[in-house]
């Protein structure tokens, strides 16, 4: 008998068990479009090429001090460096004016995307007390486990319309300017929307920014596809950007994740940010110094490898230029495999609307396949996507697109 007798079943993580069973899979023609990871069109991981030479350039350099501890809050330049690329600060020189806005920002190194999106939950769970997260439905659902985890009771805005297959721009504002009380947290993704794709239009963020103002809710960004999903660093966190210039006197924080947009997905490279108004700037280091108690209780600090290479890529003007480029390849490659999709099915009459495969964007499709017909592309065709219907796009590629969109076809015209 367990001393263990206050644990029950829990439910395992849908991405990673998917993930295993397509490994396990030893059916020629399987495609995994699973977990959000860019692969080629071979089907291959690619570390990118500017990774490679930065890697390169670290083993040749040999330095003494590589595997030594760093601060708490991480090694400091590269968060530093993490700011300045979120916040668009990179490159420009620092005037006053800049200096200022810089102050504003309480910045640490965390466990990549998921561990300051955990971090960001139990700073605010400990030190503001929200009586609620209000979570898009649908969202990652690991957002779910983390504020969970942290102990903050979640409530749902409507995000997805399944009639339309569009963003519910009306239903989320309704809900929220009726039920958004002062205090309450909203998670907002700063861009390709995990796991619909769709994103608010820049008119729209301006309203969802003039609410959380209005009502005073505390914006939380995961900014997890900076630069990955349109090819531009810029596009990618004009809405971070936004609340950040327009909105001086509202609180926020982000969690940035530099999985996707490097490829260092194991790497777990990434970066909180708590983001002061600007009559309480003087508070910042107080911020850290609670970040980085929280951080040493339970990592003493992020890990260095992953953030060296991303600190040399964005210390070398020539690296930072093939960094851009590389990027563009991965969001060019996954918008190429959204069009082909959408053409093939378009080719097969397949029934039903698929614009908003090309309409889509980032990573995932949502298909509006239902959980019986995604549950047949498995069985029949080993075709693996999440049972909400995601499908990760860069799984796609011009070898296998006839194949899944045949499968696709398929279940759609034979399973309800
Ligand atoms: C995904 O949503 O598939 C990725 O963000 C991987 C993950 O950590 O869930």
């Amino acid at each position: 008998m367990t001393i263990l007798n206050k644990m029950g079943p829990v439910a395992t993580d849908e991405i990673f068990d998917l993930n295993r069973e397509f490994f396990n899979d030893t059916y020629p023609e399987k495609a995994s479009l699973g977990v959000g990871v860019f692969r080629t069109n071979e089907g291959k991981p690619w570390p990118l090429p500017v990774v490679r030479e930065a890697e390169q350039r670290l083993f040749d350099e040999q330095s003494l001090s590589r595997h030594e501890y760093t601060a708490i809050e991480g090694d400091m330049a590269f968060v530093r460096l993490a700011r300045d690329v979120l916040f668009n600060f990179h490159g420009k020189e620092d005037s006053d004016a800049q200096k200022a806005e810089k102050e504003r920002i309480a910045s640490v190194q965390t466990v990549a995307g998921t561990g300051a999106n955990h971090l960001g939950a139990i700073f605010l769970a400990h030190n503001m007390k929200p009586s609620k997260v209000w979570l898009s439905d649908p969202s990652w659902a690991n957002h779910d486990t983390i504020w969970d985890q942290a102990g903050v009771p979640r409530a749902k805005y409507p995000y997805y319309n399944p009639a339309t297959r569009l963003f519910d721009f009306e239903g989320m504002m309704a809900v929220l300017e009726n039920e958004g009380q002062e205090g309450d947290v909203i998670l907002l993704h700063a861009s390709a929307h995990n796991p619909t794709g769709l994103d608010p239009t820049k008119e729209q963020w301006k309203v969802i920014a003039d609410l959380c103002e209005r009502k005073r809710i505390f914006p939380f960004f995961d900014s997890a596809y900076q630069g990955f999903a349109s090819g531009s660093l810029e596009e990618d966190s004009w809405a971070v950007r936004y609340f950040f210039n327009e909105k001086p006197h509202l609180e926020m924080c982000v969690a940035q994740s530099f999985s996707k947009n490097f490829g260092l997905y194991g790497q777990r490279v990434g970066a909180f940010h708590y983001v002061l108004s600007n009559s309480e700037k003087q508070l910042n280091r107080t911020v850290v110094d609670n970040l980085c108690h929280l951080i040493r209780g339970e990592f003493s600090m992020g890990p260095s490898g992953g953030c060296s290479i991303v600190k040399k890529v964005l210390t070398d003007e020539n690296l930072t230029a093939q960094w851009h480029e590389n990027m563009r390849e991965m969001a060019s490659r996954i918008q190429s495999m959204r069009r082909a999709l959408y053409d093939e099915l378009v080719r097969l009459g397949t029934p039903g609307t698929w614009e908003h495969i090309v309409q889509q964007n980032g990573m995932f499709s949502y298909t509006g396949l239902t959980s019986e017909q995604v549950q047949a592309l498995k069985e029949k065709y080993h075709v693996y996507l999440l049972k909400s219907g995601r499908a990760s796009i860069s799984g796609l590629s011009t070898n296998n697109v006839a194949y899944v969109a045949k499968a696709f076809d398929d279940v759609v015209r034979n399973v309800n």
